[in-house]
């Protein structure tokens, strides 16, 4: 009789940690959040790898290799401090015409990849492509930890639920909520760890104009995350700073305060955004250590 196989206890399977950077929707600063969370997590010592999952836009790829020409060009050093590299890997997306063979080639490249990165990373950082995908799927149901950055609008909120205009505190679960309960019955199954799932708010305006909005937003979005179970975290406001540095392949942790003059006052205040989420994200292994960036 041909034994099934089970899945393997925890700690011999693998040790990183998985985090997924994923919403279904581009433009939600998705690519700037895996950026800015890998180059934190390097900074604190640890090893992380990076995958891209968004096939079409490739834009954390395409972040990385800003970064290795910058490194190319100007040395390792910059501003008093050496520029950390991740370890990348490319996935390729199956060309098999066939459907289920495709998911399942697909799901085979992910989990090759995602080994290889376990023998050489504590964290690995996955961004999501902006659509529903079936690899995003199946970067979803290997998540420890789903960050889910969102616009500061009710048109981004629709995403996580409905709003009932009439009675905003109304809110009912949606498509990529439905979609990350589905990953989370898929780990519960292969009895891993459950998904902790946290909710960013990003480019919200620092403007006053905007404060009836975000504060009604904030208000739908507390209601939603004690019904379909996530957690929110301190999110990042709009600044152009993020769209520069995209250019340069770097990150606002790797600009020096009081180095070359290049950190500015909305910097420093940005760079503090960055701690708040990245205590608030509260990856194992890190709790109490003091920040290095
Ligand atoms: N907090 C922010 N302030 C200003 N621009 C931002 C911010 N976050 C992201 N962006 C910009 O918005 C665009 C989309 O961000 P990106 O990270 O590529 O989103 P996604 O990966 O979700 O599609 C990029 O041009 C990026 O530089
Ligand atoms: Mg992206």
């Amino acid at each position: 009789m041909i034994e099934l196989a089970r899945p393997l206890p925890e700690a011999a399977r693998r040790l990183a940690h998985v985090v997924v950077v994923g919403n279904q929707k581009g433009g939600a600063g998705k690519s700037t959040v895996a950026m800015h969370l890998t180059i934190a997590l390097m900074r604190m010592g640890r090893p992380t790898g990076c995958l891209d999952i968004d096939i079409r836009q490739r834009t954390l790829t395409r972040y990385m290799e800003n970064r290795g020409a910058w490194v190319a060009r100007r040395g390792a050093g910059h501003g008093g401090l050496i520029l950390p590299q991740p370890q990348m890997l490319d996935i390729h997306a199956s060309e098999a015409r066939q459907l289920d063979i495709a998911e399942i080639e697909d799901e085979a490249a992910f989990a090759v990849a995602l080994r290889r990165l376990c023998d050489t990373c504590a964290f690995i950082v996955v961004d999501a492509p902006g659509g529903d995908t079936h690899l995003s799927r199946v970067a979803h149901a290997h998540a420890d930890t789903l960050i889910t950055p969102l616009n500061d609008s009710f048109l981004d909120f629709d995403l996580l639920g409905s709003v009932d205009p009439q009675a905003p505190d109304r809110v009912r679960p949606s498509v990529y909520s439905e979609m990350v309960w589905e990953a989370r019955k898929r780990k519960a199954q292969a009895m891993r760890r459950p998904i902790d799932w946290v909710v960013m708010r990003n480019r919200t305006a620092i403007t006053r104009f905007e404060g009836k909005n975000k504060q009604a937003v904030g208000g739908a979005l507390s209601t939603l995350s004690t019904r379909i179970g996530f957690r929110l975290a301190p999110g990042l406001s709009e600044r152009v700073v993020f769209r520069e540095l995209f250019l340069q392949g770097l990150t606002l942790l790797d600009l020096d305060i009081g180095g070359e003059g290049e950190m500015r006052m909305s910097h420093v205040a940005a760079r503090q955004e960055l701690r708040d989420l990245f205590i608030a994200l509260k990856l194992p292994g890190l709790e109490g250590e003091a920040l290095r960036f």
